[in-house]
């Protein structure tokens, strides 16, 4: 039997068409674009592109999001059955619950051919901000929000969080948001969603796979630790003690290091520009410079110590992003998880397009 490779990691387990990612020049495409080009889309488009596979024109997004817009509502009784979920903690628990709960209500469940799957995609896509939103003013006592058919993806979402409407910058930096956490190819999550796919199980399962998988603080959750370490940290003064120490006892260091990118992860580099531009906007810019701050500690200790350098990931500026967007950190694993969605789409409907059962084999010791 060949070698194990821990981890799986440099496995190649599938062909897609669906991303590239080159780790080594910090290059990043969806369907063959630049990460770079698509961040100036909005949501809907690029949520077009994952899963049909071309930038709408005007003829084919207008039709595709208002599809989304009609489809954002959630039923009051759905929200009332999730009133027991636990909001003390990151939301994902009470979002994968919700989703469990919606299926028993959809009426394509069960059903999986090609047209069927669209129209859950499209509910699915349009739902998420809605609960994590209605989640948020649950949990504080306040009355949930209905949707806004006139705004964005990235703006309804924050109206109906805040109950106000937010800045035309920070709807930009909710959109961008979606966006960079859409996609990133065999990620875990997906990894896991492709697998539940494979089995020809029903895409809300799936879905399901992968919000489980997106929890956990080496992936989607590393989010919320990269925003609770901002604030144990607190100041400047403390970064230097705070990353000696962590590095001493080899704990990892939130929203910092990557499988696959040995360079600057572009996504973040996009991100540290739209943080650094909601920072400005709003005249607080403590948790952006302490971001900074600690990317060079970091960068030092590294070099001093002879080890490669381990960059910023994904979900290091958009942390400081969300403290901007006074977003708190128990939210911070299921917004990653309203940008996913689109992407996890695009890959059911790709492995379910030419699928065979993942089934790897264990070496027994
Ligand atoms: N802090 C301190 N040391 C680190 C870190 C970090 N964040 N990341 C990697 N290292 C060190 C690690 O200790 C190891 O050192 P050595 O060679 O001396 O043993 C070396 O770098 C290689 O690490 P690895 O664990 O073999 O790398 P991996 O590919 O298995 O893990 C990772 C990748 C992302 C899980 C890891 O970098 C990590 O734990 N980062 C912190 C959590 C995090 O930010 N996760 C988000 C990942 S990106 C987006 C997403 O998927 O959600």
């Amino acid at each position: 039997m060949d070698q194990v490779k821990k981890g799986l990691e440099g496995v190649v387990a599938l062909d897609t068409q669906i991303s590239f990612i080159d780790g080594v020049q910090g290059i990043l495409r969806y369907r063959g674009i630049e990460i770079e080009k698509l961040a100036d889309l909005s949501y809907d488009a690029v949520s077009y592109l994952l899963i049909y596979g071309k930038i709408p024109d005007a003829g084919e997004l207008k039709p595709f999001s208002m599809e989304l817009i009609k489809e954002r509502d959630v039923h009051p009784h759905l929200l009332d059955m999730l009133k027991f979920c636990d909001f003390e903690h990151e939301f994902l628990d009470a979002l994968r619950t919700a989703i469990s709960v919606c299926a028993h209500f959809d009426e394509d469940l069960n059903d999986i051919s090609e047209q069927a799957n669209v129209r859950k995609a499209i509910r699915l896509i349009a739902r998420f901000p809605t609960l994590v939103a209605a989640f948020y003013r649950m949990a504080n006592g306040l009355e949930v929000i209905s949707p806004d058919p006139s705004l964005s993806h990235g703006a309804n979402f924050l109206y109906m969080l805040r109950g106000a409407l937010p800045t035309a910058l920070e709807a930009q930096a909710m959109e961008k948001d979606f966006i960079l956490s859409a996609e990133h190819e065999l990620n875990p999550s997906t990894f896991a969603l492709r697998i539940t796919a494979s089995t020809l199980s029903d895409m809300h399962s799936a879905v399901i796979s992968g919000l489980c998988t997106l929890k956990g603080s080496l992936h989607g959750g590393a989010r919320e630790g990269v925003m609770d370490m901002l604030d144990d940290i607190g100041s400047a003064d403390n970064i230097a003690a705070y990353v000696q120490e962590h590095l001493e006892h080899k704990q990892r260091i939130m929203g910092f290091g990557h499988r696959v990118y040995k360079t600057y992860d572009p996504r973040a580099r996009i991100y540290r520009d739209i943080a650094m531009q909601v920072a400005t906007e709003k005249g607080k810019s403590h948790w952006f410079d302490l971001a900074r701050e600690i990317e060079s500690v970091m960068y030092h200790e590294m070099v001093e110590n002879k080890h490669k350098p381990i960059y910023p990931n994904v979900d290091f500026y958009s942390g400081v992003l969300y403290k901007d967007l006074d977003i708190p950190s128990y939210m911070a694993t299921s917004i990653f998880a309203i940008g996913r969605i689109s992407g996890w789409i695009a890959h059911f409907m790709e492995q379910y397009a030419d699928n065979r059962v993942i089934r790897p084999r264990a070496h027994f010791v």
